[in-house]
């Protein structure tokens, strides 16, 4: 968990900090007018604030060494004036670019989420949930604080050095470079600081990511924590790795400290040095009071300039890391909406390309006709994307024919991939080889929008969202369902304690569906299922948490709305079995037997022992 799949990668590639950043070019594009008239605005501002100890030259050489209080007075308010000016021009550039700025961070997220949402499963089977959470916002705000203020003040400050650099030497040139001389070492060491500061920035970053997973887990299992009495050690997960993050911190701030001490020090140490030189110098009359104290409040007003060059660095280090962590997922190749062209049935051009799937697939104009109805796997194998290599593959090369208008379960013992077939049908996952057809129609050659609409899922884990119970149930309907759809679905379902809620179908339910007991999530699910009248439905043991008079009553009416659809139903127990005209025995990755219940029962040992232990609990509840 503590590392993400980038980070290996990263390791062997040595990266530029500059050459990252521009990656977000495309972001600031639309806004760059308003962020260049910002940073032109402020350079202005800045040298206008150079222009101050000019009138401090003109002042002490002319009217102070005349004694003429008007020209004091007279200066005092040209200062007045360029102060003012310089303020109002700071807050201009503020204004200019607050609310670009908020607008690229809020493009950004809605481009990584819109990402996250087409990635594919195997993508989110592989990302810690905390790392994409950390991406799309501390690491967006990081951005949006660079493009405010570092990327402007790094070329606000570059420009107001040169321009000051060279108005001491136009002073003075000997005290010049006198003030010079640390520029050397002070390169040096802000490169060797960059290069530091890049590895600890990430690490800090990544160590936010790997704490937010676990907030993240110890929120939503609260209940289980709570339950098995793990606050304990939760909280010293959580207290190990905040410390880690802690300790990173703590060696960003080090470095950070030493480089503020050196670009501190040495511009000191070189003004104090034009002091002395300055002071001399006048004394010995080479040198008018008046260009010494110009030289000097020119080298003072350069001091914030380079001692901010420090931060601003390490503000653009962890900008290019927030970059790099944020393009890292926009990085990841999404499911393709586009078809794949497919050898054999129902050829398409592939325009998205992005889904390399390109298998080979027997291009038997056979399977079609009258007997390539229904839902066809051919030869299917699968394999899990990140399964260890050598291992035998989850599905290995399944044969199984579910005729049109039939149901068929699929029964096998725990582990045996029967959760991996069923997310295959809807595309969740892609076939490693062999192909399924829908209706003589190889899944791959529709679009997924097409593909969704004519299959509908439930999974064993019901999943809800924080909305209202019709909406999610609605969720599983095109646009135009209504609530005569709702109602049916929840019929079926046998979802009505729905009605008996608060609000009804408008109440809301709680994160992740909390709020309602098992077997009513399950029938919420179950109902977002059936509503769409989907042409193919799957469903994996749909009806596990449900007693068995509620179950019964959920069969009797799913009888109604399978009779015209073609279903795979996942079952363990065998009420849930006796619900399907067919069951298909999984086992070893390959389908073993297909019958009927009794039929199997009858011949087949594996499946009589795996229904056995079910029915002997179901006749005898007391044990
Ligand atoms: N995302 C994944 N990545 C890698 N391996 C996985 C993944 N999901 C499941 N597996 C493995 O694939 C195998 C089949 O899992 P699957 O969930 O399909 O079993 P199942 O038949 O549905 O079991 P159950 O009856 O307990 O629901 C298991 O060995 C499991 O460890
Ligand atoms: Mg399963």
């Amino acid at each position: 968990m503590s590392t993400t799949p980038a980070t290996a990668a990263r390791e062997t590639d040595p990266r530029s900090a500059v050459r990252t950043l521009l990656r977000l070019w495309p972001y600031v594009r639309p806004v760059r007018v308003r962020l260049f008239t910002a940073a032109g605005v402020a350079v202005v501002a800045s040298c206008v604030g150079l222009v101050i100890p000019l009138v401090l030259k003109w002042m002490v050489d002319g009217p102070v060494a005349d004694r003429d209080p008007a020209g004091v007075w007279l200066g005092a308010l040209y200062l007045l004036l360029l102060g003012l000016t310089e303020a109002l021009l700071f807050g201009l550039r503020r204004w200019l670019v607050a609310r670009p700025l908020s607008h690229v961070e809020a493009e950004m997220r809605a481009g990584l989420y819109r990402h996250l949402q087409r990635l594919p499963v195997a993508f989110h089977d592989r990302w810690a949930s905390g790392q994409l959470l950390s991406r799309g916002t501390t690491d967006l705000m990081l951005l949006r604080m660079f493009l405010a203020f570092p990327l402007t003040f790094l070329l606000v400050n570059g420009v107001t050095i040169l321009v000051g650099v060279i108005i001491m030497l136009a002073q003075d040139w000997t005290l010049g470079v006198v003030i010079l001389g640390p520029v050397v070492p002070m390169i040096v060491m802000c490169v060797v600081f960059e290069k530091r500061y890049a590895d600890v920035a990430r690490l800090a970053q990544d160590q936010v990511g790997d704490l937010t997973t676990v907030v993240e887990e110890g929120v939503l299992g609260i209940r289980i924590i709570k339950g098995f009495g793990r606050h304990r050690s939760q909280a010293r997960a959580f207290r190990e790795l905040s410390a880690t993050l802690r300790g990173t911190e703590l060696r960003k701030a080090r470095l950070l400290a030493a480089i503020w001490a050196v670009i501190v020090t040495l511009p000191e140490v070189a003004i104090g040095a034009a002091l002395v030189v300055g002071a001399v110098q006048v004394a010995d009359g080479e040198l008018s009071a008046g260009t010494l104290v110009a030289f000097l409040s020119t080298a003072l007003a350069l001091r914030w300039p380079v001692e901010s060059i420090g931060f601003l660095l390490a503000m653009s280090q962890e900008a290019a890391t927030a970059t790099e962590r944020y393009f890292e997922v926009m990085d990841e190749l999404p499911e393709s909406t586009t078809p794949v062209a497919v050898a054999g049935g129902g050829m398409r051009k592939d325009a998205g390309a992005a889904v390399a799937a390109e298998v080979t697939v027997p291009a038997d104009g056979a399977s079609k006709g009258a007997d390539a109805g229904g839902i066809r796997f051919e030869s299917v194998s699968f394999r899990y994307p990140d399964a260890p290599p050598g291992s035998p593959p989850v599905l290995d090369r399944v044969d199984l024919h579910i005729r049109p208008g039939e149901s068929l379960a699929l029964v096998g013992a725990t582990g045996s991939g029967k959760t991996t077939l069923t997310a295959l049908v809807p595309r969740l996952h892609e076939v490693t080889e062999g192909r399924i057809t829908l209706d003589g129609e190889d899944i791959r050659a529709m679009s997924r929008a097409e593909l969704r609409a004519k299959v509908a899922v439930a999974f064993e884990e019901p999943t809800l969202f924080s909305a209202s119970v019709g909406e999610n149930v609605l969720m599983g309907a095109g646009p135009d369902a209504g609530p005569d759809d709702l109602d049916r679905a929840l019929a079926v379902a046998q979802a009505d304690f729905v009605h008996a809620l608060p609000q009804g179908t408008a109440t809301q339910v709680g994160e992740q569906g909390h709020s309602l007991s098992g077997g009513q999530r399950q029938r919420l699910a179950l109902a977002r299922a059936v509503v769409g009248r989907p042409r193919f439905l799957v469903l994996d043991d749909p009806l596990s948490a449900l007693d068995v008079h509620t179950e019964a009553a959920v069969e009797a009416a799913l009888r109604q709305v399978l009779a015209d659809t073609t279903a795979l139903i996942v079952a363990h127990r065998p009420s849930t079995v006796l619900l399907a005209d067919r069951v298909a025995l999984l086992s070893g990755g390959r389908i073993t037997a297909v019958g009927t219940h009794h039929e199997l029962l009858r011949t087949n040992a594996e499946y009589a022992h795996l229904m056995s232990g079910a029915e002997e609990y179901q006749e005898d509840p007391t044990r």
